[in-house]
C-alpha cells in the first residue's frame, strides 16, 4: 500500500484540524455511535484503523471508558505523536504499527465489540478497500458495530462538486492565508487524488458494498460537506 501520510502533511497533520470547522464533531460523533452501542458492556475491545496523531482515538478512549483500544496505523511519525497525545490513556490503548490489512489478516475472528475509523479507507484503491471491509466483517464479534467517518461523496455530482470547492476553499483561507503554502499545496494535490475513481467512495455504491459483504443495516448516521459517518453492524 502506498504512504500517503509522510513528508509535510504527516509532520503538520494538526493544521489540518483548523481548516475543517467541523473536525471536533465529526470525531466526537465516531466515538459516541460506538458509545452508544456498546452501552452497559464491562470492558470491551475496540479496534481503530489508521489512528494518525490521535484524535479519534482521543475521542474513542473519553467517551468509552471501558474501553480497551487497538489503534493501528503504518506510519512511525503518525504512531510516535499517537503515543505522546494519548500518554494519559497509556493503560488503556496499544499503539500497532502495522499495515491495516496484514494487521486484520492475522487477527483470529469474532475479536471486537466495534471497529471504528476516521478518514482512513478513502485512502485505499478500492480492491484494498474491500478487502479490508471484509476483514473488519471477520474481526467483529456477532452483532459488533462498525463506524467508519470518512469522505463519502454525495452521489449528486453537483453537491459532490460543492463540497470539494468548499474544502479547498477552507485550505486556502485556514492554511495558505496563514503562512502555509506548501501545506496547503499539499492538501490540494492530495484532495485531488482522492477524487481518482479507483478510490472515491460514493455514498450510495459504498452502502450497497457493506451490504454485499454481508453487514446488516449499513446506514449514514451524519454528513457534513464531504465528510459521512457510516454505521453497521455484523
Ligand atoms: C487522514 S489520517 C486519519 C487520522 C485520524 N483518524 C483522523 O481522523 O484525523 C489517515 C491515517 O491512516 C494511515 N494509513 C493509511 N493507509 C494505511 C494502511 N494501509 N495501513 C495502516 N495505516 C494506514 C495513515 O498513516 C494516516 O495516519
Amino acid at each position: 500500500m502506498t504512504k500517503r501520510f509522510h513528508g509535510k502533511i504527516g509532520e503538520e497533520y494538526a493544521l489540518f484540524e483548523r481548516a475543517y470547522t467541523h473536525f471536533n464533531e465529526f470525531q466526537e460523533r465516531i466515538a459516541k455511535q460506538v458509545s452508544k452501542h456498546c452501552k452497559g458492556k464491562k470492558v470491551y475491545p475496540i479496534l481503530e484503523l489508521g489512528c494518525g496523531p490521535g484524535p479519534t482515538s482521543k475521542k474513542l478512549l473519553m467517551l468509552n471508558k471501558k474501553a480497551i483500544l487497538t489503534a493501528v496505523d503504518n506510519e512511525p511519525l503518525m504512531i510516535a505523536q499517537a503515543e505522546d497525545y494519548l500518554q494519559q490513556y497509556e493503560d488503556r490503548v496499544y499503539l500497532v504499527q502495522r499495515d491495516i490489512l496484514e494487521y486484520l489478516d492475522n487477527m483470529p475472528g469474532s475479536v471486537f465489540d466495534a471497529v471504528a475509523s476516521g478518514w482512513t479507507l478513502h485512502n485505499f484503491d478500492s480492491s484494498y478497500r474491500e478487502k479490508v471491509l471484509r476483514g473488519i466483517y471477520r474481526v467483529l464479534k456477532p452483532n459488533g458495530i462498525f463506524v467508519n467517518g470518512d469522505k463519502y461523496a454525495q452521489d449528486d455530482a453537483d453537491k459532490h462538486h460543492a463540497d470539494f470547492n468548499w474544502s479547498i476553499e477552507q485550505f486556502v483561507k485556514k492554511m495558505a492565508e496563514k503562512g502555509h503554502h506548501q501545506l496547503c499545496y499539499d492538501w490540494i494535490i492530495h484532495m485531488g487524488f482522492d477524487e481518482d475513481p479507483k478510490r472515491l467512495m460514493k455514498e450510495r455504491e459504498s452502502l450497497s458494498e457493506l451490504e454485499r459483504i454481508g453487514f446488516i443495516s449499513p446506514e449514514v448516521i451524519w454528513r457534513k460537506r464531504m465528510e459521512a459517518i457510516v454505521s453497521a453492524r455484523k
